[in-house]
């Protein structure tokens, strides 16, 4: 078969479906990452096995395997309503199955209390490439009423995202976006883009920049991890603030700096 014909690319993307990790993930990123691997390859097992390393890469990695979205939204359903601390114990459970919120626990007390103290009470938000941060709601210093938009690429997590909006009250609501092939056009007072730039770096180069002036946001809230995810500083603050400054060359946003143990974040407003 021609690795440039549309059957070629078809058969790709089924046989990275057929593993059910894949098929979980939003249908264009799968698509794009088989197309980009087939033209890149020429061959049909290297573009699969590259194409499942990169999809992996930016969303697998940082996700406990195989997690029981049932079983937590039944725990989850058992929470008394009104039972504040239940509900935070919750949340602190279920952040720890994913990396980047797990990191985050040891400081979640302070962290959105200390980026968005001059800009507090929050009234809008739309959280991109969430991963499990909507959890961290509790934490945050939100208006009553707060609407609480959130959007990523793995399609059950976002199902039980809803279950948890529901749960607790929120106004908020969890959608499928590929990132990559749309920027969402909401307007909100605050769109959150943590420890994702790097990861949509790997998908497009020109994103980062494409996200940071399309984005319909008064402030946005960007963090990039300072520690690999073993834990290691491996110069990754030196080049992550290096690639920080280059995305504000010519751009006009009022920065504010915060340094956390594992996390360096700005607050950029318009
Ligand atoms: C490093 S994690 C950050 C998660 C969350 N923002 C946090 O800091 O807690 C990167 C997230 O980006 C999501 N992601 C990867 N590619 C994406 C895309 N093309 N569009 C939207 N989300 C994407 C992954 O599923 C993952 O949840």
């Amino acid at each position: 078969m021609n690795p440039s014909s549309p059957d070629a690319l078809d058969k790709l993307i089924q046989a990275i479906c057929g593993s059910a990790k894949y098929s979980q993930l939003a249908p264009s990123l799968v698509a794009r990452v088989a197309a980009e691997e087939l033209e890149k390859r020429g061959e049909y097992k290297a573009a699969l096995k590259a194409a499942r390393t990169r999809l992996h890469q930016v969303t697998g990695a940082f996700l406990a395997p195989e997690i029981n979205y049932a079983k937590w939204s039944d725990i989850l359903k058992s929470i008394p309503p009104e039972n504040p601390e239940e509900l935070q114990a919750f949340c602190r459970r279920m952040m720890r199955l994913h990396n980047s919120t797990a990191e985050r626990l040891p400081y979640v007390d302070h962290f959105f209390q200390t980026c968005l103290a001059d800009i507090a009470p929050i009234n809008s938000i739309l959280d991109l490439a969430c991963g499990l941060n909507p959890l961290a709601l509790p934490w945050m210093p939100l208006a009553p009423g707060c609407t609480y938009l959130a959007c990523d690429v793995i399609l059950p997590m976002l199902s039980f995202l809803n279950h948890f909006f529901r749960a607790a009250s929120a106004q908020g609501e969890a959608f499928p976006c590929d990132l990559s092939s749309e920027i969402p056009r909401q307007e909100v007072q605050l769109a959150i883009l943590l420890k994702t730039l790097p990861c949509l770096d790997q998908l497009d180069k020109s994103l980062s920049a494409r996200l940071l002036s399309q984005i319909r946001a008064e402030h946005i809230l960007v963090s990039y991890p300072s520690k690999s995810l073993g834990g290691r500083e491996k110069g990754m603050r030196q080049t992550y603030s290096q690639q920080f400054a280059r995305l504000m060359e010519g751009a006009r946003f009022h920065v504010r700096e915060f340094n956390f143990p594992t996390e360096m974040v700005f607050l950029l407003s318009r």
